[in-house]
């Protein structure tokens, strides 16, 4: 843990690595008190590197350095310095071997970061700065070696040792000891470096790829976990398939091995052959897992094995081109989502977290470019824009060239960087060179950081039938960047006419070429475009399919929301229609807590509720009401009160007059048949939830009979969570409490449900209150070395029960504060994340504001803050 204030990293001082490490042999001895690792380099100068006779610079971390060798000779104390964070040897051949031996405690591993042990067995976490917990080693992603692993372990405690590649020689030992020799062909770096030893079940299935090679696909899991592997296995097989059809990306060893590990600081890594995952991500079964649980388990094994192509075969050079692998791959993993299931659904999704969570990042103390320029800490960097605002560029750039240049720039690039450590712009320019498109003006995206907002007017001009339209683009300052430039925006625009037909797009008068939608492109300040032919005055859908990470103002009426949400062709604008309109109406009562909700609302959600015509899936996400996280997202100085009891008031009113629309939507969705995970049964049962926890928020009788019958008999963790949940945020007080316990003591041994249990009641405004949040606390089954039980109880509270954890008291903060300092000795990744609610202070109004920032400043003053939260609460601190 650090002491004295972390340094600033800059992108500006980037140089070549003066070695390079062409091999890597580890010999790990694993113990119950410690493990020792052996690690022979076989080390050379790097020709590219300018750096004349510059001494070897080797980064370390909680390291006790038992010996180092070069060339086979034991070095003396002078020869090199052991400075703590690193091993450096001053004067070296131009190629050599180096032998380190070094002594780590696994088994007193809290960070979770290099080797450590969860639940009785050792696995690793190397990204991004793991390696070198383990050993002294130039940890940093452009040294790519080829690895050979041997471990060494007691033979009943540990009968499985896992690592990279391909097993090539296992044996036993004296001692009742064994071991596994393990080969990785293909050089990589050291942040894709894993481990794994334990007692684990192996699940095997086959693939057999496009050119005919059979690989061998295998799970490795806790025994009580064998039944939940085989939607993650075959996802795994569909992802494999998608990707040598959609990319023509063949898997490129014989063995693919996946992991799941309860204490895991991220969602899973894509170790190279060895994905290790979050056991929340990975193990799933109809009982236990909700429809979003198997749809995040499908996405991120598909992510994590799209990364063998986007991220291990071809890596990033440093850590600011980290969206390199990221952006890409959740652009490649969303593709694939959108493929499996329902394309308006996956990319409404996709936006909601965007405009909810991204633009508020990008709003914020920690705003940054998809390319940052600096950093302190790089674990603070796996941001939403670093992936989903990265993933948005890479769409950009795929919709601007369209799908066959883009594939050709994407084999373009795998081509020519296979094997190498590159930079987006090596990405860019694979797209330029493939497509002949000039993507100059567009690498501003990688740059700048912040939301650009464009601000659209219009005019009709009757006599000339002329519809014009004036889009003005800015993107706002961020912290350490003003006065930015436009940026190349493509803005998918269509119109519509009186009877909700789309008009030919006319941008001249005669012209006969006239599609129905235009993807415009905005590169300058201000744009105006003009359509021809046009004989009354249309109404506008703009940024069809989210063509953009940007913000739209546009001074829609009413009429015109009720129109598009009827009319809209792009399901995706249906969608938002309905969401600015439901906007409109809990902002106007949160001026106005008296006034009357809007009547045209109700109408409108009526003839959802009873639309059977259109997808279900649309229909169910049009549904929810906006977020309280994205109403704070959109206010100048958000009052977190009233934002919480005009959204109740809006939900209530909704509820009250379409009671009967609502049990009638509850019957007509009822299970039938066997649980699917079609995107019709998926919308079915969210329709049917979204009912049920309506009733239940209105208090109804018939309701709570339903949710205590669906809680009852469900087939499905869906909906017993869908009827749990809609009681624990109810005023059932004692029906409430009744289903809590009995959930838990149906599914007490089963961490990932105790966790859904936990975040229930403390994401709940009802059962989540300060003094129910400190008992989940103190429960039997809260752990506070096992991050997904601290995010599902803090995080959980801080992030979604908003208007408790805002609390006009400040207990909320306060709260947090002191859980964020607890774990900061901990777990500072864990705590970091878990601050981030508190440095949004500026976004709040006065009263919370105050209490947030001195919360922030006792954070700040804790005794030996780590790095990672050092970082993030004084740049929120800062003026
Ligand atoms: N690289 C992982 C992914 O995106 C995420 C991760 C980062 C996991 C850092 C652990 C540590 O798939
Ligand atoms: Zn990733």
């Amino acid at each position: 843990m650090r002491t004295n204030q972390p340094q600033t990293i800059c992108l500006s001082d980037y140089k070549v690595p003066a070695y390079l490490v062409d091999q890597v042999d580890l010999r790990f001895e694993l113990f119950e008190d410690g493990a020792r690792v052996h690690s022979v380099l076989s080390v050379r100068r790097n020709p590219e590197s300018s750096g004349g006779d510059e001494p070897l610079y080797l980064h370390g971390d909680s390291l006790v350095l038992e010996s180092v060798a070069l060339n086979g000779t034991p070095l003396a104390a002078g020869d090199f310095d052991d400075l703590g964070d690193a091993l450096v040897v001053s004067s070296v051949p131009e190629a050599f071997e180096l032998q380190v031996v070094t002594w780590i405690e696994p088994q007193n591993n809290t960070r979770l970061e290099g080797l450590y042990k969860s639940s009785g067995m050792f696995c690793t976490q190397c990204e991004a700065e793991g390696f070198r917990c383990i050993t002294f080693y130039p940890d940093r992603p452009d040294v790519m070696a080829r690895f050979r692993t041997r471990i060494e372990a007691d033979r009943d405690a540990y009968p499985v040792l896992l690592s990279n590649g391909n097993p090539v020689a296992k044996g036993d030992l004296e001692g009742g000891r064994h071991y596994v020799t393990w080969e990785d062909p293909f050089p990589k770096p050291a942040y894709l470096f894993a481990l794994v030893a334990g007692d684990l079940v192996e699940k095997k299935d086959t693939f057999t790829t496009c050119s005919g090679r059979s690989i061998d696909l295998r799970m490795y899991v806790e025994p009580r976990n064998a039944q939940k592997c085989d939607f993650a296995l075959d996802a795994l097989k569909r992802s494999m398939r998608w990707d040598e059809d959609v990319y023509g990306r063949e898997y490129d060893l014989d063995i693919f091995m996946i992991v799941a590990v309860d204490d895991f600081n991220m969602g899973a890594m894509e170790n190279k052959g060895l994905n290790i995952f979050n056991s929340s991500c990975v193990l799933a079964s109809q009982e236990t897992a909700t429809d979003a649980a198997f749809q995040r388990i499908e996405a991120i094994v598909a992510h994590e094995y799209f990364h063998n192509w986007s991220g291990n075969r071809v890596t990033c050079r440093d850590w600011f081109q980290l969206s390199l692998k990221e952006g890409f791959t959740v652009f490649r993993d969303a593709q694939f989502s959108a493929d499996m299931g329902s394309p308006t659904v996956k990319r409404i999704e996709d936006a909601t977290l965007l405009r909810t969570a991204q633009f508020a990042e990008d709003a914020g103390p920690m705003a940054h470019p998809v390319r940052p320029a600096s950093y302190m800490e790089i674990s603070n960097f796996y941001t939403l824009t670093i992936y989903e605002k990265g993933a948005e560029v890479v769409r950009m750039i795929h919709n601007l060239l369209g799908e066959s240049l883009f594939r050709q720039g994407s084999d373009l690039y795998f081509q020519r960087h296979d094997g190498q450590a590159v930079t987006t712009d090596d990405f860019v320019r694979a797209m330029e060179d493939a497509s002949g498109r000039d993507l100059s003006q567009f690498r501003l995206w990688y740059e700048q950081a912040g939301t650009p907002a464009l601000t659209v007017t219009d005019e009709f001009d009757e006599e000339r039938c002329v519809y014009r339209l004036t889009v003005r683009q800015s993107v706002p300052d961020t912290p350490g960047q003003t006065g930015k430039k436009p940026q190349h925006i493509p803005f998918a625009v269509g119109l519509l006419g009186r009877d909700g037909q789309p008009l030919p797009l006319l941008f001249s008068a005669g012209s006969d070429d006239a599609p129905v939608e235009r993807v415009l492109e905005l590169t300058e300040r201000e744009h105006c475009f003009e359509f021809h032919g046009v004989s009354e005055r249309p109404v506008p859908s703009l940024l069809r399919g989210f063509s953009a990470p940007v913000r739209v103002h546009y001074p829609w009426t009413r009429e015109q929301l009720l129109f598009l949400m009827n009319h809209d062709p792009d399901g995706f604008n249906r969608w938002d229609a309905g969401q600015r309109l439901a906007v409109d109406v809990i902002q106007s009562l949160i001026v106005a807590p008296e006034a009357e909700v809007e009547p045209r609302l109700v109408d409108a959600y009526r003839s959802l509720l009873r639309n059977t015509g259109l997808d279900q899936a649309l229909v169910a996400k049009m549904l929810q009401l906006p977020s309280e996280a994205y109403l704070i997202e959109l206010s100048e100085q958000a009052d977190v009160a009233a934002i919480h009891r005009a959204r109740e008031a809006v939900l209530s009113h909704l509820a009250t007059h379409l009671r009967d629309e609502l049990l009638a939507c509850y019957h007509c969705n009822s299970a039938q048949g066997d649980y699917q995970l079609t995107p019709d049964s998926v919308a079915r049962r969210s329709l049917r939830n979204t009912a049920l926890g309506w009733l239940l928020h209105i208090g109804d009788q018939q309701g709570l009979v339903l949710a205590q019958e669906q809680l009852r008999s469900a087939d499905n963790m869906t909906d017993r969570l869908g009827a749990l949940r809609a009681l624990v945020n109810s005023d059932f007080v004692e029906e409430r409490t009744q289903a809590l316990e009995g959930f838990y003591q149906a599914f007490r041994e089963d961490p990932q449900v105790v966790e859904l249990w936990f975040s229930v009641q403390a994401a709940s405004v009802r059962a989540g209150q300060l003094p129910q949040i400190t008992q989940l606390l103190e429960h039997e089954a809260f752990d506070w070395k096992n991050p997904n039980k601290v995010r599902s109880v803090i995080g959980a509270f801080a992030s979604q029960n908003l208007a408790a954890f805002h609390n006009p008291d400040g207990s909320g903060y306060a709260f947090l504060a002191t859980q964020v300092c607890r774990l900061d000795d901990s777990n500072p990744q864990i705590a970091s994340r878990l601050v981030t609610p508190l440095t949004r202070w500026r976004k709040f109004a006065p009263e919370y504001r105050v209490l947030m920032k001195s919360a922030l400043e006792r954070v700040r003053d804790k005794d030996r803050l780590s790095g990672d939260v050092y970082e993030v609460v004084h740049k929120s601190l800062a003026d």
